[in-house]
């Protein structure tokens, strides 16, 4: 099923007299079930692309759509809304609050939309057991190791239930033990029909990917896995 798509999406930032154009005219859908990875060098585009899909920012040209609804002309308020119920997102520096629990981090974002205690740690639980991290529910977050942290943080984009995990650059403060397990839960949830996308810039991370979107100076390209490596052993 369709969860995002771009037609002809463009990002344009201004700064002073010259224009940056981060992301060229972008055609993309997204749908449930599927890892896709968008992979790139840096400052080629991939996190803008990603804040298309995730409507964080509006496109300067084109279309954007999020779970069937059209985003053209919805204010700010419509649009943190339209977020709110459909993407969890996921950063490089997990983003974790400090002096929380593990198990208070995760029921955070339901208590902020005002659902009960017992609802929203119940439903915290729930995540923290799909990511492997029951154990962990009353350590602080300095307590764990930073896969253990992403997986919380997983959890956390997951305790909404949002058809969509957006995650920018999951793994790069990851071993690569770490970055195995957190890929490997990842997968489990597109495997479960979520639309999970991951940027990255690191190639060992294909392995992992349904389909891949390559990025190279605000261009997206769609590719197979199997195009990409051959791709990647032409230039070898
Ligand atoms: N808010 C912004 N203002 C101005 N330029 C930006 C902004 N965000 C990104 N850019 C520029 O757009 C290009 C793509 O950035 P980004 O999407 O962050 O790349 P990546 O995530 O691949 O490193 C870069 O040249 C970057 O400097
Ligand atoms: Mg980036």
């Amino acid at each position: 099923m369709e969860i995002a798509r771009l037609e002809g999406a463009t990002k344009v930032y201004r700064s002073g007299d010259s224009d940056i154009t981060a992301l060229s005219p972008t055609y993309i859908t997204i749908s449930g079930g599927e890892l896709v990875l968008i992979i790139g060098p840096s400052g080629s585009g991939k996190t803008t692309l990603l804040s298309l899909l995730g409507c964080v920012i509006y496109p300067t040209q084109g279309k954007v759509w999020l779970n069937g609804t059209y985003t053209d002309g919805l204010s700010d308020t419509a649009m943190a809304r339209l977020r709110l119920n459909n993407v969890g997102f996921v950063f490089q520096a997990f983003n974790l609050i400090a002096p929380l629990s593990v198990e208070d981090n995760v029921a955070l974002p339901l208590i902020l939309l005002g659902k009960k205690s017992a609802e929203a740690h119940a439903a915290a639980r729930a995540a923290l057991d799909r990511l492997g991290m029951s154990h962990r529910l009353r350590s602080l977050p300095k307590m764990l190791s930073g896969g253990e942290q992403q997986r919380v943080a997983i959890a956390r984009a997951l305790v909404s239930d949002p058809p969509m995990i957006l995650c920018d650059e999951p793994t790069a403060s990851l071993d690569v033990a770490s970055t195995a397990i957190v890929m490997n839960k990842l997968k489990d949830l597109a495997a479960s029909g979520k639309a999970v996308i991951v940027v990255t810039h690191d190639q060992r991370l294909i392995q992992f990917a349904d389909r891949i979107i390559e990025v190279t100076n605000g261009t997206a390209s769609e590719r197979t896995v199997s195009q990409y490596i051959k791709n990647l052993e032409s230039k070898i």
